[in-house]
């Protein structure tokens, strides 16, 4: 394992702002692992395939793996960034990252993408806790619902702070009750709640925890 800085927490945290700036300052390879949820979820609506059909996602999700060769599944540019963050492309996918065998095949996908990248900082859920325990700096961020959906909704100009804060609130529960990696800070982790921070008094703590 070479060096592996895994950043978790719930939806709107933050996690994505502040990693590529730490992969721009410290070069390290930045990988969404959110986004492949999403291609999964995305896929399975397109296909009319029900999402709670562990059984049909899992073998969808078999196929998009080989029709991309594997592991570049993760970084595929032929998702448009609006199709994955549709609204019910969020509704999908807390259920689609419930399935035991998808977050197996994602995982594995994730390892050997690290594998090939001797720095890296990831986001997610459960990397600190379940991709990457032995992860050389792991951070947890959070803040309170109210502020991530705020915070969304300046990012994401047309939707409505009611809706994002249902979804925000929703996809946290679902994130935290499932069984298999449940979102859950690694006993490890550092954690930030970055309700009253600004990003650059975030961008401040991560980076000198990791210069140490
Ligand atoms: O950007 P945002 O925080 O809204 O979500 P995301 O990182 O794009 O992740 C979308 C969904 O994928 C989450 O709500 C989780 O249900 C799931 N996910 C997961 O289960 N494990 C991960 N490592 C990353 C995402």
């Amino acid at each position: 394992l070479g060096t592996v800085v895994a950043v978790d927490g719930p939806a709107a945290a933050g996690k994505t702002t502040t990693c590529l700036a730490l992969s721009k300052s410290f070069d390290l390879r930045y990988l969404e692992s959110g986004r492949t949820y999403r291609i999964i979820a995305f896929e399975a609506l397109q296909r009319d395939i029900p999402v709670e059909n562990a059984t049909k996602v899992t073998g969808l999700c078999d196929e998009l793996i080989t029709a991309s060769r594997s592991v570049s599944l993760l970084t595929s540019d032929r998702y448009a960034q609006d199709k994955l963050r549709a609204a019910r492309v969020n509704v999908a996918v807390s259920t689609v990252a419930k399935i035991a065998e998808v977050r197996q095949r994602v995982t594995s996908l994730i390892r050997l993408w690290a594998g090939a990248q001797p720095r890296c900082v990831i986001e997610g859920r459960d990397i600190g806790t379940t991709i990457f325990p032995a992860a050389t700096v792991k951070f947890y961020l959070t803040a309170k619902p109210e502020v991530r959906a705020m915070r969304r909704v300046r990012q994401e100009r047309a939707a409505s702070y009611e809706h994002v804060l249902d979804d925000v609130v929703r996809r946290d529960e679902a994130d935290m009750s499932r069984t298999t990696s449940p979102l859950v800070p690694a006993e490890d982790a550092i954690r930030i709640d970055t309700t009253e921070l600004t990003v650059e008094q975030v961008l401040r703590l991560m980076t000198s925890a990791c210069r140490d």
